[in-house]
């Protein structure tokens, strides 16, 4: 249940870089406010950034990307959903091109490598990565790290800025 004095993530992130949350991160009410979370970030996007996510299933990550789509102006068709089997979807036409990874199904680094994570890079393609953790070792240092957790309203989740296993914001 959120409190009155819990500030959203949007507000959260207010001023900080590349849109990461404080110690604490923030709450992310609806999924309005995920898609606006995700818009700040659009913002602050260079060509060949990364993303990565972290977060159980239905913790939200694909939703953050489809608002991360829309902020970056990728037309609507197709539409962003799971690149779960695929492994892979790349999107072209926004601002910057997007490329979608998950690594749920990867044995581990090296498949995202042979995915192509460093030509899309040099590309200037904005790639996220959705269980981010399963293939932390190849991501680069100036990942901007994600962790989405449900909280305890069903609709809202809590977002966290820092790698896993490091102090939040550090
Ligand atoms: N505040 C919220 N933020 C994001 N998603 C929310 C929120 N509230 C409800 N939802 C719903 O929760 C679900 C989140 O699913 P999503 O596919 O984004 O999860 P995921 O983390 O990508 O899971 P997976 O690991 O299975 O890929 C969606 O159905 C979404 O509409
Ligand atoms: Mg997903």
């Amino acid at each position: 249940m959120s409190t009155g004095s819990e500030r959203s993530a949007a507000e959260a992130s207010e001023g900080t870089r590349a849109g990461a949350l404080p110690p604490g991160g923030g709450l992310l009410r609806s999924v309005a406010e995920t898609h606006a979370l995700a818009a700040r970030v659009a913002g602050s996007l260079a060509p060949g950034a990364v993303l990565g996510l972290v977060g159980e299933l239905g913790a939200g990550k694909t939703e953050f990307t489809r608002g991360l789509a829309a902020a970056l102006s990728v037309p609507a068709d197709p539409p962003v959903c799971s690149p779960s089997y695929l492994l892979l979807n790349t999107y072209e036409g926004g601002r910057l091109p997007l490329a979608h990874f998950d690594a749920y199904f990867m044995d581990g680094p090296d498949d995202l490598e042979r995915a192509g994570l460093d030509d899309l890079r040099r590309a200037g393609y904005v790639v996220v990565v959705e269980w981010a953790e399963r293939v932390g070792s190849v991501l680069p240092r100036d990942t901007l790290w994600l962790v989405f957790e449900a909280a305890e309203d069903g609709r809202a989740r809590r977002v966290s800025a820092g790698a896993p296993g490091e102090a939040a914001g550090s």
